[in-house]
């Protein structure tokens, strides 16, 4: 399949890897990448600037293929070394980098003038708009059922995708709660040119985490999901379980005085013994609603053969048989 997504980034499908904490490592993003697909490696996972430059280095010995790296600019008190981020991303020689939070802006120039092709993933047509005025390359258009966070506004995608395909001239992939062909063929009805999946990807072979991890996602439904920290402003989608329960508790309790010291001790450090421990009541961690539609693990390769068959299917079959 041919649309300005893969043109853009030089990939066969039309399927991106969103980033994901603990779970884009260099096995993700380069099964991903082999698949035809665009895998992601999560730039703050490695930690330094040193470390994001070692994973990268071991991502290139897994695959020739095109893979980004993706920057998540989070409000924080002490913030990670986000310009050392970016050098080294410059200096790998990594063309593609997915950005995600707040405004990248003060990167973009360098970004560009390094020839780095930016996706901005966003939750909102103003935000898009935005990422497209500043210079992004395209957007990653994240709807209210995505895993992890959809930002305050709660529009799902059946709204938000034409919404953002009315007003941006800009490609954009449509990302939270894709799944398989029906999403892809959905999402370009809808004006993208292809998707991007979180939570789908974690249930695959390749997926660096631990088994229970991916049980998990097969086991729960759409209705397994909950949202945490509104009250800071800072939504995000997380598995329920016992310390989301008892976090939502304290949300409710405390009301407009929540702070997120009040909160650290289900949040705080909790990555490392879900997706490498298999510890999976350590504390809120991010999944979409779309864990309903994930019944299976297949390899990266399986998973993505199939949506581009289906698709093939939908399209020429069942869609063109109805005129
Ligand atoms: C476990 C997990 C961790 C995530 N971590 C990040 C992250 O660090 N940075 C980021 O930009 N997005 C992160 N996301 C969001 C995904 O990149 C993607 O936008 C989202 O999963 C799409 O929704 P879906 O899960 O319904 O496919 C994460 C998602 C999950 C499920």
């Amino acid at each position: 399949m041919k649309t300005r997504i893969t043109e853009l980034f030089g990939i066969q499908h039309p399927i991106i890897q969103g980033g994901m904490h603990y779970v884009g490592l260099a096995e993700m993003a380069a099964a991903v990448s082999n698949a035809g697909g665009l895998g992601i490696i999560t730039g703050l996972t490695q930690g330094t600037p040193d470390g994001l430059a070692a994973e990268i280095e071991r991502c290139r010995t897994m695959t020739a293929k095109p893979f980004g790296v993706n920057l998540t600019f989070l409000p924080s008190i002490k913030p990670p070394d986000y310009p050392g981020f970016v050098r080294t991303i410059i200096d790998s020689g990594v063309t593609i980098i997915e950005t995600a939070g707040n405004n990248p802006a003060q990167y973009l120039p360098v970004l560009k003038e390094a020839g780095i092709k930016v996706i901005h993933k966003c939750t909102s047509v103003r935000h898009a708009l935005k990422a497209q005025t500043i210079g992004c390359d395209a957007v990653s258009v994240d709807g209210f059922e995505c895993g992890g966070h959809p930002g305050e506004d709660d529009v799902p995608n059946f709204i938000l995708l034409p919404r953002a395909a009315e007003e941006l001239d800009i490609p954009f992939v449509s990302s939270g709660g894709m799944a398989d062909a029906r999403s892809l063929v959905a999402s370009l009805a809808m004006g993208a040119e292809g998707m991007n999946m979180g939570t789908r990807f974690i249930a695959t072979q390749e997926a660096p985490v631990h088994e229970n991890v991916k049980q998990a996602l097969v086991a729960a439904s759409e209705l397994d999901t909950r949202l945490i920290m509104r009250p800071l402003r800072n939504t995000e989608r997380v598995l329920n379980n016992a310390a989301v329960e008892k976090l939502l508790e304290k949300e409710k309790a405390l009301g407009p005085k929540l702070e997120f010291n009040d909160i650290a001790e289900e949040l705080v450090g909790v990555y490392p013994k879900v997706m490498q421990k298999g510890d999976l009541d350590a504390g809120g961690w991010s999944c979409g609603m779309v864990a309903g539609l994930v019944h299976d693990i297949p390899t990266v390769k399986e998973l993505i053969d199939r949506i581009m068959r289906e698709a093939d299917e939908l399209i020429h079959q069942r869609l063109a048989s109805l005129f």
